[in-house]
């Protein structure tokens, strides 16, 4: 299974990913990272684990779908069968979704649908809430809204600092983003 990992940051969950391919040997390849910030940490982490990647600039396309179909090409090329978002901080469009359907996935750090949208760790932890988590989800055109795939709770101690709390979080959706591909793996997702 050919793969292909969106991200905008620093790239954990996109090492995590394919430390786990190797290490258990899953029937899958990252084949591309795709990237659309020049200073994501994540391209450093590309290039140390041999994995080609891809810098779209939005900026330089006429709109979201245009960009969209530079990446479509270059996954074609590719030969990709599914879409790992690890920390991409945009939402897709048709011109994504519907080549991939039910064939890309996501990593949110809370438990939706609570505390969608780029800051889920600061946000559950400014509402008090004791429990939160890490979901896995199907990707839709909406803000973390696809269907649920896997979730797993974290706890939040009363003398938590939001710093304990993402080294949780962080610990447990490098866990729970493998063992779910395991999975998706394994029931041959991602093969159309
Ligand atoms: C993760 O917390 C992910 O859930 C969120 O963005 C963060 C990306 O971290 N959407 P990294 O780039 O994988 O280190």
């Amino acid at each position: 299974t050919r793969l292909a990992v969106f991200a905008s940051g620093q790239g954990s969950n996109f090492v995590a990913l394919a430390q786990a391919i190797q290490a258990q040997q899953l029937p899958a390849t990252i084949v591309r990272l795709i990237v659309d910030k020049k200073n994501a940490g994540a391209i450093e982490k590309a290039k140390q684990l041999g994995i080609p990647y891809t810098l779209v600039d939005y900026r330089h396309f006429a709109d979201r779908q245009a960009a969209e179909l530079a990446i479509l090409d270059q996954l074609n090329q590719d030969q990709v069968d599914g879409i790992l978002l690890a920390g991409y901080m945009r939402l897709l469009t048709e011109t994504l979704l519907t080549p991939y359907a039910g064939r890309i996935i996501n990593i949110h750090p809370a438990l939706l649908p609570s505390f969608p949208g780029t800051h889920g760790i600061q946000d559950a932890f400014d509402y008090g809430v004791r429990v939160t988590g890490v979901t896995v989800h199907y990707v839709d055109a909406g803000m973390d809204t696809g269907k649920i795939i896997a979730q797993q709770p974290v706890v939040i101690a009363v003398d938590d600092q939001l710093i304990d709390v993402e080294a949780r979080i962080h610990a447990v959706e490098h866990q729970l983003y493998t063992a779910t591909l395991a999975m998706l793996l394994e029931r041959g997702e991602f093969i159309k």
